[in-house]
């Protein structure tokens, strides 16, 4: 099974599917990573790793919808079975997410439909939930929306910080996402859902 990563930060997700691949605890293939914009930790981490690397920076496209596609030219050149969301920070269009049916994975750090968006722990901890945790989930052309495959439950501790619970939360989904890659490995090794039926329906 070959993936595409795409990130917008530091890529700490990205590096735990890297190392479990390089343990041989994950058998897949990371075809490359991209980012949307220059100089991500993520593509750095990738490039380390001699992973290839491609970044299509947002900002140099004067259209969302050109940005999408050659974001979308850029991915598919790898042809990957699953594109990655891993801390990326864009929602993509129709154009992008037609031509990866039902393949495209989003992580995110609370337990959807709670606390979507960019803040997601910060959300959970000023609303004063005492259980948040991490969702891995097939991503559509919402914010944080899409069928979800996995969550972890993280408990809210007294005094936790945004950084600390992140950190926490971090752990666990850094787990969950390695965990449904591998059962989605497994289930192409078995033959896999055709590209239009809904994995985990
Ligand atoms: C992860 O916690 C991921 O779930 C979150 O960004 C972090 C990226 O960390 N994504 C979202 O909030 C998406 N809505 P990383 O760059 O260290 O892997």
């Amino acid at each position: 099974m070959r993936i595409v990563v795409l990130v917008s930060g530091t890529g700490s997700n990205l590096q735990a599917v890297i190392d479990a691949v390089l343990a041989g605890s994950l058998d897949i293939t990371i075809a490359a990573v991209g980012a949307d914009r220059p100089g991500t930790g993520g593509v750095r981490r990738a490039a380390d790793a001699g992973i290839p690397t491609f970044e299509v920076d947002f900002r140099s496209h004067a259209e969302r919808s050109d940005w999408n596609r050659a974001l979308t030219e850029a991915v598919a050149a790898h042809e990957p079975d699953y594109v990655v969301s891993s801390g990326f920070m864009r929602i993509v269009d129709e154009h992008f997410l037609d031509r990866f049916p039902n393949r495209y994975l989003n992580t995110h750090p609370a337990l959807l439909p709670s606390f979507p968006g960019a803040h997601g722990v910060r959300d959970a901890l000023a609303y004063g939930v005492k259980v948040t945790g991490c969702t891995v989930m097939i991503a559509d052309a919402g914010v944080d929306t899409g069928p979800i495959l996995a969550q972890t439950a993280v408990p809210v501790l007294p005094g936790d910080t945004e950084e600390t619970l992140h950190e926490r939360i971090k752990v666990e989904e850094r787990a969950l996402l390695i965990g449904t890659l591998r059962s989605l490995a497994a289930e192409a090794d078995a033959g896999g859902p055709a590209s239009d039926e809904t994995v985990g329906a």
